[in-house]
């Protein structure tokens, strides 16, 4: 076909690409934007080199000391951008209530007006003096019937590499989607055009910011920021917020959950998937090291954010990790807490918004932990000196709270076998836990499946820095979805329950499904539970139960261990300190099931009865406490 040719610009399509709706929307998107030019992202190496090298010469890449961190970059973006807005994304269905209350929305014609379309509109002339990057990719193993494909048009090269690392992107994309596959179209510019002769700065980006999803044409367009899932469109916009809409019209299920695999001392392999909110832990969990007294106890990743999860043939659930990569928390990240994490960044990383040591290597809160001292000196994430002392007196922090790593899923050495199967891996349970410094008891089992929905419906959890705003509030955070749900709230868990009756209607056992808290917090203000390796102990008392071999004892919420049901072999924690983590206080449940009162009363369109009914049991059981 003949390549449409642009003024001033070719579209450069390469002679493979045969795909005709492709290559029209890439000429659209290119004069929409008035691009300089295009790259078509072929994937490679090579390319990845390049574009690296490129980002080193604009500044906003620093190539790290290849003796110390081979082969690895560390990108500092501008300080007002630095986390997902959740304030600027959008859910644009046709009706406002398929967004429902807990998304922003605006009517389609008014957001493409905004972005498109009005004369004014954002996206018009946003990328001038930019390259645009054709970037495809795969959510999920190339070519299996699970995964999806989406092509990302972006301004940014960070972008590009930083897909490169989180999906399988390039060159066999194209070939999967030939002349007419299907594909999720992503739009994404930092919106800081250039004029001739204008210099660039290290991290462009806009103070406007619109991160924008139309769930019925499946379009994602995000403007004004570069970082992390306002930009790597693959990953919250598309393998959450899209899929999620995907998978209620086709009976399947996105879900913020890591995958881990757990193999016993006797070789029987479990899987579960778990759902924390963002910066509560599924990273450190899908790596988790079992800890002394758990000798050949084994766990491994399939995935650490975000699980496709669908219903088999056999009448079991079968999950998949559509990322291949992993863009982690650093902060916190140490040898101690998350030594296959630590190892998964000697080579090959990129690093954003943590500190640069004098030696060319990164740094960042918690490394103490593993060298027992502050660095005497480091160039801070905003390019300034950090010292101990400074830190001391102005509270300064080195790396930023949200900073975070971008790692191949290859470069983990506990990555499970199976992580890449197109068929995923078998269900056995799910995990639902938040962040809560009160009230939330260590571990609780839901008796059947709707209990367990109502767990994960009302879970409440603090907020963290990997969001812009206030931190450490209290929110409802229903499945750990709240900043990633595609349409209406109450709908979702409608599908939750109609996926658990459907299971259980063809004979299947369902999976089982538990509440933990990791963050209680004692008089001191520190957490009381050890955490990350010590999990664990929660995770083998999870197992046994599954297995109808654990005890456990009824509770006001559903089954709780006792403490002699916990194997403490190799921790010193006591019967004192384990009430301190699993107590349950009258008082702090009544104000919290005022605040399930207060969600529900927000999702009271299309709310499943059987979730306020199922609170009214809960409160017959706290009213007898
Ligand atoms: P997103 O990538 O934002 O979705 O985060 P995540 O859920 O993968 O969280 P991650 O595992 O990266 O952990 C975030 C922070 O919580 C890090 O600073 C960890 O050190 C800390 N953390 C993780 N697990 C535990 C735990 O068991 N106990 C405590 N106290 N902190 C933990
Ligand atoms: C999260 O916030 O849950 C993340 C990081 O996993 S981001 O990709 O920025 O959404
Ligand atoms: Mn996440």
């Amino acid at each position: 076909m003949n390549q449409p040719v642009m003024e001033g610009l070719r579209l450069n399509v390469p002679a493979s690409v045969k795909h005709a709706r492709l290559i029209s929307w890439v000429a659209e998107i290119a004069a929409l934007t008035e691009a300089r030019d295009v790259h078509w992202c072929d994937g490679s190496t090579e390319e990845y080199d390049r574009l690296c090298a490129q980002l080193v010469a604009a500044g906003t890449f620093k190539k790290l000391n290849p003796a110390l961190r081979p082969n690895s970059y560390l990108a500092c973006s501008d300080p007002s951008d630095v986390a997902r807005v959740e304030d600027r994304t959008f859910i644009c269905s046709a009706r406002q209530e398929d967004a429902g209350p807990t998304n922003n929305w605006k009517a389609p014609a008014e957001m493409r007006e905004l972005l498109q379309t009005g004369s004014k509109a954002l996206f018009r002339g946003a990328m001038r003096g930019r390259t645009l990057y054709v970037v495809p990719f795969s959510m999920g193993p190339l070519g299996s019937p699970i995964a999806h494909i989406g092509v990302e048009l972006s301004d940014s090269p960070y972008v590009a590499v930083n897909m490169r690392t989180m999906t399988r992107m390039g060159r066999a994309v194209l070939d999967v989607l030939g002349s007419d596959g299907e594909f999720v179209p992503c739009v994404h510019t930092v919106g800081a055009p250039l004029q001739a002769g204008q210099a660039d700065v290290k991290w462009p980006c806009n103070a406007t910011k619109y991160i924008v999803h139309y769930p019925e044409t499946r379009e994602i367009w995000s403007y004004g920021s570069g970082y992390g899932g306002n930009a790597l469109l693959g990953k919250k916009c598309f393998a959450l917020r899209i899929a999620s809409t995907m998978g209620r019209d086709q009976g399947w299920l996105a879900e913020h959950m890591l995958i881990l695999g757990v193999q016993s001392p006797e070789g029987k392999k479990s899987h579960i998937a778990a759902a924390f909110p963002s910066a509560c832990g599924k990273t450190n969990f899908s790596m988790l090291v079992p800890p002394a007294g758990f000798e050949g106890w084994k766990v491994t990743t399939i995935g650490d954010d975000i699980a496709w999860i669908k219903p088999h043939a056999d009448g079991k659930l079968y999950a998949i990790n559509p990322e291949a990569g992993y863009f982690g928390v650093a902060p916190g990240t140490n040898l101690q807490t998350n030594p296959n994490c630590m190892r998964s960044l000697d080579k090959n990383v990129i690093f954003t918004n943590v500190a640069l040591t004098d030696d060319g290597d990164v740094w960042w809160e918690g490394m103490e932990k593993d060298t027992g001292t502050l660095p005497a000196h480091l160039i801070d994430w905003q390019g300034k000196d950090w010292t101990p002392e400074i830190a001391k007196q102005t509270g300064a922090k080195a790396a930023h709270p949200n900073a975070r790593f971008t790692v191949a899923a290859t470069n983990n050495p506990a990555l499970d076998p199976e992580w890449d199967n197109p068929a995923g891996v078998p269900i056995d349970a799910f995990i639902f836990g938040g962040r809560r410094s009160t009230t939330v008891p260590l571990v609780t089992e839901a008796r059947d499946w709707t209990e367990g929905v109502y767990m994960a419906a009302t879970m409440g959890s603090e907020t963290t820095a990997a969001a812009a705003g206030q931190q450490g509030v209290v929110r409802r955070d229903p499945f750990a979805m709240l900043p990633f749900m595609g349409y209406n709230m109450s709908d979702y868990f409608r599908h939750w329950l109609d996926m658990g009756a459907q299971l259980q209607a063809s004979g299947a056992k369902l999976p089982k499904i538990f509440c933990v808290n990791w963050f209680r917090k004692g008089p001191d203000d520190k957490f009381v539970w050890p955490g990350y390796g010590d999990n664990m102990r929660v995770l083998k008392w999870m197992l046994d139960r599954v297995e109808g071999r654990g005890e456990g004892e009824e509770n006001v919420f559903g089954v709780t261990p006792r403490y002699e049901d916990i194997n403490w072999e190799g921790l010193g924690f006591t019967p004192e300190q384990f009430q301190q983590v699993t107590h349950v206080d009258k008082a702090a449940w009544t104000a919290e099931l005022d605040l399930h009162a207060q969600l529900f009363n927000q999702l009271a369109h299309h709310l499943p009865a059987e979730l306020p009914a199922t609170k009214a049991r809960i409160e017959e059981r706290l009213a007898a406490l």
